[in-house]
């Protein structure tokens, strides 16, 4: 057999999705790679601890806790990283590409911040990146971006693109729980991390964004670009009155390819609720996308979980694999990325959603409105929700129409000020 067909893998890590992959490759081997004359063995596993138990069986002389073994291995071509985190992630990776092996990677956090100096020493190489499983688990949106959307100039990317909040949201909006206790259930579900912080603060969605508006719009978003702002703020009575007014509230991933550059955020929003992304729950992913000729599109499925990275890692390396063999550059010839600037959120135009505790006596919404009106901002809708008696306060909702977030932050320092206002108990972007 010619050596190119005893294609070699080394996987770093044997975590969740690492345990699928040394699991469904050999498993699936001879249906994916047979007819090309082609076999596959995963020759060596890193992982931190060679004596832990493992979720699948595998000759123990493959696990090793040396980077080198797996790295500088000749007869490994195929570098599956599956490690997660930033380093030491990234220095494998490089060093996987110095050694002129391919990497198959589900490493949002290392693709977000250096997919770019990465895919210029790969490039350089001759080696390929891949990175289906980094963005929305098993759904296929990398490779969709990079061959089946190709011919578009992609306008805009509005995406529920995190699980665990998605959970969160969603048992809020259904049974009316408070964040805390939507968060405990989730992590007693192992839906949410003991630290949820990347998740909840917005952070692993930044990253998919990242991602994805550099892909989509062939320019280089860094994740500090990227304006963020997470869940724990929400409370459950937001989701009962967006509810009323016809909305949902997701933490939504927004990038958007405009004259003055792109506009790239993660926040809160409220989304009419017979919008798809409003019917995407739990913790399921959903990923809108709108093309100049291709119009809108949905992609939705299951956005983490062990099988559904598998699959989009496996597809990777079946990728992979097909080009070796039939001789071709496995390195995928994108379009050049040219910066571009990011549009500072102060300059975005959005709907507003207000939640604010006032006294309740005549006058008060005189003097809101007032406001609003002084900066130009236009009042859609003003409802009264609830009335405190005893405490002599009212809930109020205000939505707006089109208005600039500087204005709007302005708007509502001046609100917080007015002494008939006891609290802005939120605020919050709506897209329709
Ligand atoms: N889990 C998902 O549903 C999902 C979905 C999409 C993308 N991803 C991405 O996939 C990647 C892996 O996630 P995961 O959930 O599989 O992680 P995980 O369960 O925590 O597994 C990480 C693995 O890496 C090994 N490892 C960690 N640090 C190491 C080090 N310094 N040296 C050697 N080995 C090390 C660990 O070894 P030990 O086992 O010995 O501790 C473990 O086997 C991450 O980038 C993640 O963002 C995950």
């Amino acid at each position: 057999m010619d050596a190119r067909h005893e294609l070699g893998i080394g996987l770093l890590g044997l975590g969740t999705v690492g345990s699928g992959v040394a699991r469904i490759l050999p498993a699936k081997s001879e249906a994916l790679f047979g007819h090309l004359g082609t076999s596959l063995t995963i020759r060596r596993v890193l992982v931190r601890d060679r004596e832990k138990p493992r979720a699948v069986r595998l000759d123990p002389a493959c696990l090793t806790t040396d980077p080198a073994v797996v790295l500088d291995d000749p007869a490994i071509h195929i570098v599956v990283e599956v490690i997660g985190g930033e380093e030491p992630a990234l220095t494998f990776i490089h060093r996987a590409v110095a050694q002129g092996k391919h990497v198959v990677t589900a490493n949002k956090e290392v693709i977000a911040k250096h997919g770019p100096e990465l895919f210029r020493a790969a490039a350089a190489r001759g080696v390929a990146i891949k990175y289906e499983a980094s963005v929305g688990g098993g759904i296929p949106i990398i490779a969709v971006f990079q061959h089946d959307l190709s011919a578009n100039d992609l306008r805009e990317i509005r995406a529920i693109i995190n699980g665990t909040t998605n959970y969160i949201l969603t048992r809020m909006a259904n049974e009316g729980s408070e964040f805390a206790s939507a968060l405990a259930e989730a992590q007693a579900l192992g839906y949410a991390e003991p630290d949820p912080a990347n998740d909840v603060d917005g952070h692993d969605a930044v990253y998919k964004l990242a991602i994805l508006s550099s892909l989509g719009f062939h320019t280089e978003v860094h994740p500090d670009q990227v304006y963020r702002e997470g869940i724990r703020q929400l409370a459950a009575r937001d989701f009962q009155y967006a509810a009323n007014l016809g909305y949902a509230i997701k933490l939504l991933a927004l990038a958007r390819n405009t004259t003055r550059g792109v506009e790239v955020r993660v926040h809160p929003t409220l989304i009419p609720r017979e919008r798809l992304l409003a019917k995407v729950d739990g913790v399921f992913n959903g990923i809108e996308v709108e093309g100049d000729l291709v119009g809108r599109l949905m992609l939705y499925g299951r956005g983490a979980g062990a099988e559904p990275t598998t699959s989009a890692v496996v597809a990777d390396v079946v990728d992979l694999v097909q080009r070796i063999v039939r001789g071709e550059s496995p390195a995928y010839q994108e379009p050049p990325r040219v910066p571009r600037p990011v549009v500072p959120m102060a300059e975005v135009t959005s709907r507003y959603y207000l939640r604010l505790i006032v006294a309740d006596r005549a006058g008060v919404l005189a003097q809101i409105a007032r406001e609003f009106g002084e900066r130009n901002i236009s009042i859609a809708a003003v409802i009264q929700m609830a009335a405190d008696a005893a405490a002599g306060t009212a809930e109020l909702v205000v939505m707006t129409h089109q208005a600039n977030e500087a204005a709007m932050r302005q708007t509502v320092a001046a609100i917080a000020r007015l002494a008939v206002v006891s609290q802005v108990a939120s605020f919050l972007r709506v897209e329709d």
